[in-house]
């Protein structure tokens, strides 16, 4: 099951993305990587993504395509269930029938929050949203369809990439707009987590001794959002002042996970979210990083 044993060709489906921008660059030093977004492939087009795979040939297929968003995800819940749950379903099948090793990203919305604890690999889903639902079917449809699979469960994430959508970068670019104030909900906890870290993580698990399986990736600790706001405009050196506000001051279509941090029970603990924000925003701002070459050691 290791890449290295057999062969170096992976297909990056969704490379526009945040974890596909830090997956490209993590593998891309010895690897061929072949990075595909919307513009190139309709992942809904299940025909054309079998089409993509045959004609690729790929070694591993890393699979970041996702329909995010409680929202979205509430009102299109067939696209939800097409994108979330079919399309790995499918990738699966491939990878069973092709010999590939298939790469599949999760979420920490597969859970309630409800046990009010960090949760591990052994913790049972319990989705209150399509998009914890769709996204938890994936998982069960992946581990049914091949053996030859690594399934990643992310918290909430930040880092680098073209698409500025989700909260994280949405919130800098404001505050670097000027913005002088933001409000961020103090009542959702998570283990914020830099992208490029689980990125350099996945290729480490995939190309070491780790078993293919489940695994809960995140950097260490936990915080709510607005701590994490106010750490990111801390490193940057924004004003921008960040006021606590409670997640149902944003209304949303369906019930929220309000407390989810992932642990690992099978990976070592990578850097604290802290020296993760550090690193970004170093990395944003054109410094250095504050900690050596700073990846997660296994
Ligand atoms: N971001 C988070 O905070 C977070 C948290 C937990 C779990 N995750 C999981 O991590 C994975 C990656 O998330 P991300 O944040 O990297 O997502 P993202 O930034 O929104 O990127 C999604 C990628 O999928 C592509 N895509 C979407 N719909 C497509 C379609 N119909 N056909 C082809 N490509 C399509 C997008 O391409 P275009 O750019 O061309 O649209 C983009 O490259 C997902 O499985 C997600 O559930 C993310």
């Amino acid at each position: 099951m290791r890449i290295s044993a057999l062969g170096r060709r992976v297909l990056l489906l969704g490379h526009t993305g945040k974890m596909g921008t830090a997956l490209a660059e993590a593998f891309a030093d010895d690897h061929e990587v072949v990075g595909v977004g919307s513009r190139d492939v309709d992942a809904a087009d299940f025909p054309a993504v079998a089409a993509l795979v045959e004609r690729t040939e790929p070694d591993l297929v890393v699979n970041t395509v996702a329909r995010l968003g409680i929202d979205a995800c509430e009102r299109e819940p067939s696209l939800a269930m097409k994108i979330n749950a079919m399309l790995p379903r499918l990738l699966g099948r491939l990878a069973s029938e092709r010999g590939f090793t298939l790469v599949h990203f999760s979420t920490e919305c597969v859970f309630s929050g409800r046990k009010r604890e960090p949760l591990a690999e052994g913790d049972e889903p319990d989705p209150v949203n399509i998009y914890g639902y769709s996204k938890f079917a994936g998982d069960l449809a992946v581990r049914d369809a091949t053996e030859r699979h690594y399934i990643f469960r992310l918290p909430v994430l930040f880092g680098e990439g073209p698409k500025r959508g989700q909260l994280v970068e949405r919130m800098i670019d404001r505050a670097e707009a000027g913005e002088a104030e933001l409000r961020i909900a103090d009542d959702i906890v998570t283990s914020p987590t830099y992208a490029l870290d689980a990125a350099h993580t996945v290729r480490s698990v995939v190309e070491g001794d780790s078993r293919p399986g489940l695994y809960h990736l995140a950097n260490h600790g936990q915080a709510s959002l607005h701590e994490l706001m106010r750490e990111m405009m801390a490193n940057l050196g924004l004003r921008t002042r960040v006021h606590r506000a409670s997640y149902r001051d944003f209304p949303s279509l369906a019930e929220k996970n309000s407390f989810t941090p992932l642990r690992s029970g099978k990976l070592a603990p990578l850097r604290s979210w802290r020296d993760a924000t550090a690193a970004y925003c170093a990395r944003r701002v054109g410094a250095p990083p504050p900690v050596a070459e700073s990846h997660p050691a296994l």
